[in-house]
């Protein structure tokens, strides 16, 4: 490869954008990458009302509902820097590949609808980057339609989320009468409606418009002065390091469909976040990106993406070194190596082979069943694993069963599989072993439902049974079966852990005070 690896390696940004259904997530990635250059023309990425999908080879329940039920990868070169961004799906069927995305990333950014606030599903994807204690860098969006006042946005998003946050600018005005962003960390006001090439406006010692123009004269001009004063002196400083932990999040108004902020806010996001970083083992080492030898987990894995070929495709995030077409790998859980020659890498909806990759990048690989979500994959001989993926509490429940008993053998293999990828969680009913499947999401069921009959040939039939709170138990054997009851299923997992499945929160607390002694807890 005729390049220096370390300049490769650093080079890379890693991200995933994480908000609720129709903050603007998917604006907000066109616009990204047609700044990158990766596409002519912002509004070819994934039309969810323009069809697009319909030239799709991906899974036909995408095409049925419109939407995407995989998460892909993007890529795209700016200012000396090869940006990966994970996507996450935006439905608000979300599910657990959108939790284990974020996984392999090393930086979120997290969109936030500016008339709605913080909504549910941002709440629950930014606990999973809080956990891993990762950068996460703010966009407040839709500045061209009347949203909350800005202070009250920052009052929440600290208030909700518990994370301080720095507002890197703020806005003049807002809806109609949004004028522009005073931008604090580059010292300008960049003018929503520019006349003429001057889109720049400096600012001065004192914090205020070096130039004359018509805007200083304007209440929501004063405003904004006002609200950065205060800013200025009672609010959070900027701090790199506590960026880098994930402990204060830098702050973005913007419109992304206006494409108004966008390119600055980019340029900033690339300046401060991380390049690839290390990655720890399940014996506590950290493995260095520029370490030399090819290491990498798999975070998803993806079936049927072209239903001609029936095949999978595992997805690697790489955390050390650089990937070669052709390479040996081993994967230690099965101690056993495979040669890489068929891999691939996202661009938009078009796959294309990948000959060589780095870490931070995330790859392909054509699989006929060996993987496993969690894998390690690594280089000639090496053996470490890194730490295992967390399992996330599934919300949902359903009891399944091949509608034909004949089909039982099948229906099992296909259960086996899909719980391996990581589609769904099985569960079972303690005697009489009847199936319960869990999910993050509603979509996941429809997916399994739908794979069942395309792939396995088993019609299956499904019996709601509503959204539960799952609690696995620290003392297991203090439990008795005589605890639970109509409001307090008790289950075991796949790993063969007893798992109390609650109505509701009430019941929960309940069961917690009439049994204080057992330990009750919950995965992520
Ligand atoms: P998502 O991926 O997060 O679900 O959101 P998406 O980008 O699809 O945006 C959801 C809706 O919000 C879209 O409108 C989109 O045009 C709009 N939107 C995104 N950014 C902005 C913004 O900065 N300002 C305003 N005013 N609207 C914005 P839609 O009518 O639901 O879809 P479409 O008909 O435009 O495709």
């Amino acid at each position: 490869m005729q390049k220096n690896i370390h300049d490769e390696i650093t080079s890379r940004r890693t991200f995933a954008i994480i908000s609720h259904p129709d903050a603007g997530k998917t604006t907000i990635t066109e616009k990204l990458l047609y700044f990158g250059g990766a596409i002519r023309d912002a509004g070819t990425v994934k039309g969810k009302k323009s069809g697009k999908f319909a030239t799709s080879d991906w899974m036909e329940i995408e095409k049925q509902r419109g939407i995407s039920v995989t998460s892909s990868v993007l890529q795209f070169d700016y200012d000396g820097k090869r940006v990966n961004i994970l996507d996450t799906p935006g439905h608000e069927d979300f599910s657990e590949d959108t939790y284990r995305t974020l996984m392999a990333v090393d930086a979120a950014v997290m969109m936030v609808d500016s008339a709605k606030g913080i909504e549910p599903q941002t709440i629950k994807l930014f606990k999973v980057c809080k956990m891993r204690g990762i950068p996460i860098f703010t966009f407040i969006n839709k500045m061209d339609r009347q949203g909350k006042e800005p202070l009250e946005l920052m009052e929440e998003l600290e208030e909700v989320l518990e994370i301080q946050s720095y507002a890197m600018n703020w806005p003049i005005g807002m809806g109609k009468e949004f004028l522009g962003i005073y931008d604090r960390f580059n010292k300008r006001v960049e003018l929503a409606r520019p006349e003429g090439n001057e889109r720049f406006l400096p600012i001065d010692g004192e914090g205020e418009l070096a130039v004359e123009h018509s805007m200083t004269e304007t209440s929501y001009y004063k405003q904004a002065l006002e609200d950065v004063m205060l800013l200025n002196e009672a609010g959070n400083d900027f701090d790199e390091e506590r960026i880098a932990h994930g402990e204060l999040t830098p702050v973005f108004f913007g419109s992304a469909l206006t494409n108004f902020g966008v390119q600055t806010f980019l340029e900033t996001f690339l300046q401060f976040a991380p390049p690839p970083q290390p990655r720890k083992t399940r014996d506590g080492e950290d493995i260095d990106p520029e370490s030399e030898l090819f290491s990498g987990f798999i975070f998803k894995i993806q079936a049927n993406m072209n239903p001609a070929h029936r095949d999978r495709i595992a997805f690697v995030r790489i955390v050390s070194g650089e990937f070669e077409r052709g390479m040996s790998v081993n994967v230690p859980r099965l101690s056993k190596t495979f040669k890489l020659t068929q891999t691939t890498q996202f661009l938009a909806d078009d796959r294309e082979t990948v000959d060589e990759a780095v870490a931070g990048d995330i790859i392909g690989l054509y699989d006929t069943g060996n993987y496993q979500i969690g894998d390690t994959v690594v280089g000639g001989k090496g053996s470490f694993e890194f730490d295992a993926l967390p399992q996330f509490t599934p919300e949902l429940f359903v009891r399944v069963a091949a509608k034909n008993v004949m089909k039982s053998k099948q229906f099992h293999k296909g259960i086996l599989q899909l719980v391996q990828e990581g589609a769904i969680q099985y569960y079972k009913t303690l005697h009489t072993e009847e199936v319960i499947l869990g999910a993050v999401g509603q979509l996941q069921f429809e997916v399994f439902e739908h794979r069942m009959k395309a792939e396995y040939h088993v019609d299956v039939q499904m019996e709601i049974m509503g959204s539960k709170v799952a609690r696995w138990i620290e003392n297991e054997e203090d439990v008795k079966e005589s605890m639970a009851g109509q409001r307090a299923l008790l289950v075991k997992d796949r790993h063969d852990r007893k798992v109390f499945l609650f109505e509701n929160e009430f019941a929960m607390r309940w069961f917690h005070d009439k049994f204080p002694d057992i330990r009750l807890y919950n995965l992520l």
